[in-house]
């Protein structure tokens, strides 16, 4: 099975957990996409949901394949989002925003009764932190905001190379108009204390740290997807 069928699997799983008439969160990413063309096909066969996009590139393929949108003003209270990962730990903390949607996926996960996970089984790790979390920042201050980010980092022992995203010629740019650093810190063996020292720098709009988020997390391998259930 390749990495693609993985995340078919995974999606399918997440579906059967769609009522009828929910009001669904609609997650960013390749595995999200597969969960999107999914639900497209049971909306074509009568299945009734309103989605909430976590991304313009996630509205994009809703639209273009008929999935109901609404805005997160016009539904603000959701019951389910469906959200990809791109590192998952037994705890189920997560790091996200691998697409650059990070923020918007974390305001539609927190709006959302339940969030479930879905991800093949190359994202599930013991400690989060061999992906480069990517932190959302504000154009304004960026050097100040960066240097921030060393600070606490070096406070928790942590270090590694801090980059500024970049896309075609020039900065990546958030659906919401700012910047993203990847911070390469390897091995983050206290992701809570590190979200909240992130949390206070006023330059950082968003980090991809999700603790506390997702309720499962569907995770499939060649031998089919296995469902994580968060403990609390
Ligand atoms: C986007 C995300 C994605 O969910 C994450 O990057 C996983 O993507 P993929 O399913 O393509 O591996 O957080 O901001």
């Amino acid at each position: 099975m390749d990495a693609r069928e993985m995340k078919i699997k995974a999606a399918e799983a997440a579906l059967a957990h769609v009522e009828d008439g929910m009001r669904l969160g609609i997650g960013t990413g390749s595995t999200a996409e597969e969960f999107v063309r999914l639900l497209a096909e049971k909306v074509a066969g009568g299945f009734r949901v309103e989605g909430v996009p976590t991304s313009e590139r996630t509205a994009r393929l809703c639209v273009e394949l008929g999935v109901p949108l609404k805005s997160l003003d016009e539904l603000p209270a959701l019951d389910l989002t469906v959200d990809g990962a791109d590192e998952v730990d037994p705890a189920l903390r997560l790091i996200k925003g691998g697409g650059g949607a990070l923020l918007r996926e974390k305001i539609v996960a927190a709006a959302s009764e339940r969030m479930i996970v879905i991800a093949d089984e190359s994202k599930l790790v013991d400690t989060l932190g061999a992906y480069a979390l990517p932190i959302e920042v504000n154009p304004f201050g960026l050097v100040s905001t960066r240097m921030a980010i060393e600070k606490v980092a070096a406070r928790l022992g942590l270090s590694g190379e801090l980059s500024l995203r970049q896309s075609g010629d020039g900065e990546f740019t958030t659906d919401g108009g700012h910047y993203i650093i990847d911070a390469s810190f390897g091995r983050i063996p206290d992701a809570e204390a590190l979200s909240s020292e992130l949390n206070s720098i006023p330059g950082v709009v968003e980090h991809g740290l999700f603790i506390n988020m997702a309720a499962l997390a569907i995770i499939a391998g060649p031998a089919g997807a296995r469902t994580l259930q968060a403990n609390r």
